[in-house]
């Protein structure tokens, strides 16, 4: 008899064999696009930090969204770059606000095709850059925040939004949308709840998308990268507020946290692939560092084995593009 009798390799050597025996095959539906509006423009406005990636006019809004839809992403993430802020973040509860207009734009657009989902955090539209309205000592103040994010949740809704994204980390903000959703008749609006989110320095980029005007850091409310089982309670108190999907973010340097969640809880759990993460690997490939197509399914194929149902991620329409070629 040989050695090795039991030989791995067979079923690694040809592209045939690979396919057959693959664990992990991204679909383009898991993928959700990301997309910037920004109040005022009239051309869309490339992002420095974020190669290929853009803050459009309400118009280049539309296009982009019926693209990416023709793509085959599964749904699309709606953030507003308003022209004023305020210390209450009041453009972001305002039906005629950037972002409740943008959602009406795309929602007539695109309709049923794809899901509408928005981010529902104040930090676009505060000029303290916060996700929450300042207590006079400087903090940001849980429960009036909570209060603004009902507000805010309804005007979604009632642009038409299909699913809404708190993403703030304040204590109980899912239970209460839920609650102002439902008292405003709004039952069928789904809440996809940031519920792990790291106080994480990957979101750099994402500050310039927004024009964020923050300085300082949203320690005092987002987790600490250290913590692990901390998330698995966030995760289940969002579910038991009535969270209709979970997410964790950032995705790749918390696939732990993914694998923990997805063990946890039974509803859909998605990780958001952030600006940073993406910014890293673009700026590697235009170095010719990395290969670009096969680092960016590399990272998505990853965050789906680590138990991600649904990934956010800035490549969404070109890697369903992609995918779509290859099934
Ligand atoms: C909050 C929000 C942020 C991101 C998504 N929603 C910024 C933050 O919490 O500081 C970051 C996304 C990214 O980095 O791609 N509105």
């Amino acid at each position: 008899m040989s050695y090795p009798d039991i030989r791995p390799r067979r079923l690694r050597r040809t592209a045939a064999l690979r396919r057959l025996v693959e664990e992990t095959r991204v679909a383009p539906a898991e993928l959700i696009l990301p997309m910037f509006v920004k109040e005022g423009l009239t051309e869309p406005r490339p992002i420095a930090s974020l190669p290929g990636v853009f803050q459009h006019s309400r118009d280049s809004l539309r296009k982009a969204a019926v693209s990416a839809v023709q793509a085959g992403v599964g749904g699309i993430m709606l953030f507003g770059v308003p022209t004023t802020r305020d210390p209450s973040g009041s453009a972001g509860l305002d039906p005629a606000g950037i972002l409740n207009v943008a959602i009406a734009d795309v929602v007539s657009e695109v309709g049923d095709s794809t899901v509408v989902m928005s981010d529902l955090c104040l930090d676009e539209f505060t000029s303290h850059g916060h996700c929450g309205l300042l207590a006079a000592d400087g903090t940001v103040d849980n429960d009036a925040t909570l209060e603004a994010y009902a507000a805010m949740a309804v005007a979604q809704a009632s642009a038409g939004v299909h699913m809404v994204g708190p993403s703030g980390m304040m204590d109980g903000q899912v239970g209460v949308v839920r609650r102002a959703l439902d008292a405003a008749g709004f039952q069928d609006t789904a809440i996809l709840a940031y519920a792990a989110k790291y106080a994480s320095a990957f979101f750099g980029p994402f500050r310039d998308a927004v024009e964020s005007a923050l300085e300082g850091d949203r320690r005092a409310y987002q987790q600490d990268p250290a913590n692990l089982r901390e998330s698995l309670r966030e995760v289940e108190l969002d579910v038991a507020e009535g969270a209709d999907l979970v997410m964790v973010k950032p995705a790749l340097p918390y696939l732990d946290v993914v694998s923990a969640v997805r063990d946890r809880v039974d509803v859909p759990v998605a990780a958001y692939q952030v600006s940073g993460e993406y910014a890293m690997v673009e700026a590697a490939a235009a170095n010719g560092w990395v290969d670009r197509e096969r680092v960016m399914l590399e990272t998505l194929t990853s965050i789906k084995r680590a138990g991600a149902q649904l990934t956010l991620t800035y490549w969404a329409a070109e890697a369903a593009q992609l995918l779509r070629t290859r099934l």
